[in-house]
């Protein structure tokens, strides 16, 4: 019934970081994709190109591309709002982008200035431009079970998104609940209307941890197929454009549940604990994930 294994990306050195009031310096980033990569993940999503203004602490995003000591087998995605990203990112040769937009209409307007249908405009040619390049593109929906401004989102709302990421040529969507709302009856309807215009292979679960529920909606995304995932190590992140939210689900957590039901996921979890614990040792607090809780406990 589960899938026997699930690619994880994780997306701390981004999402785990795009939200720290203090700066972390490009050489800590760099040491976090190598201490990941090291633990064996093989999708990490590195940095945003967007603008310094609005998301500060992405403002070293060429730092910290040049300064990773590339793993062959690794894909290593960023994100581009727009045109002006896209030419950012070229130099620093992503394997992957991707395009973020919103299944609600308040948070693409808090998020990136515009509305969904605008959105989609300004993704279009960024994804034309990466696609000819030979880059894999990735579309990541937000608040696709619920929004901190308008509330609830209805299924229908996130299938309507998808289609346009599809009509545009994104290659795959990740269901994301960006402030940890969502339930697993809930998130599965949300994957549900991304699976009326994308295949399995190409929908992966997005999951903040706000009220404690994401890896029961991981389960339930596995119940479904669901085979690609994005976390954070060590239960970082948030955005900034979603007052409240907290972490994403913790990779190590996810890793655990993961190995606990059979399913592979060609990660080290120590390597992963002792990653968590150098960011958090970075950040001057204690590794948030359950796993690192429970071993220092044992
Ligand atoms: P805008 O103001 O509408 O853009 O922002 P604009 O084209 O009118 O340009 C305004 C200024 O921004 C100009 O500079 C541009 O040059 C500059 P000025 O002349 O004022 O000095 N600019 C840029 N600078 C650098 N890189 C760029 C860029 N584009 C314009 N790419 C924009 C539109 C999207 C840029 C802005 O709203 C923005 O940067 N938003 C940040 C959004 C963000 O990073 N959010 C967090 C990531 S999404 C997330 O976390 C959710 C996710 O995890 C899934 C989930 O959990 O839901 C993915
Ligand atoms: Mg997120």
């Amino acid at each position: 019934k589960y899938p026997d294994h699930v690619r994880i990306i994780d997306v701390g050195p981004r999402d785990g970081l795009q939200n720290e009031k203090q700066p972390v310096p490009a050489e800590i980033k760099v040491e976090l994709v190598h201490q990941l990569q090291a633990a064996g993940l093989r999708e990490i999503e590195v940095t945003s190109y967007v603008s310094p203004k609005w998301v500060p602490q992405m403002a070293d995003n060429h730092d910290v591309m040049a300064g990773i000591t590339r793993q062959p087998g690794v894909r290593y995605s960023v994100l581009t709002p727009n045109l002006k990203g896209w030419e950012a990112a070229v130099p620093d040769k992503p394997d992957e982008i991707v395009v973020f937009g919103a299944a609600s209409e308040a948070f693409s307007q808090k998020n990136i200035n515009c509305s969904i249908a605008e959105s989609i405009e300004r993704f279009a040619p960024v994804v034309e431009a990466a696609l000819a390049a030979g880059v894999a593109v990735r579309g990541a929906m937000s608040c696709t079970v619920g929004c901190p401004y308008e509330g609830e989102v209805a299924p229908g709302r996130v299938a309507y998104l998808a289609a346009l990421m599809k009509g545009i040529g994104v290659e795959r969507v990740d269901v994301a609940d960006t402030i940890g709302v969502g339930t697993p009856l809930k998130v599965q309807r949300a994957i549900e209307a991304a699976l009326q215009h994308y295949d399995i292979d190409h929908v992966s679960g997005h999951f903040h941890d706000t009220y404690g529920q994401a890896l029961s909606n991981t389960l339930a995304a596995l119940e479904l197929g669901v085979w690609n995932f994005q976390s954070s190590v060590a239960g970082l992140g948030g955005c900034p454009y979603a007052k409240g939210a907290t972490g994403n689900v913790a990779t190590e957590d996810l890793v655990y549940l993961l190995h606990g039901m059979g399913i592979a996921t060609g990660i080290d979890l120590d390597a992963l604990v002792d990653a968590g614990a150098f960011i958090s040792g970075h950040l001057g607090r204690k590794p948030q994930s359950r796993v690192a809780v429970a071993l220092l406990n044992k």
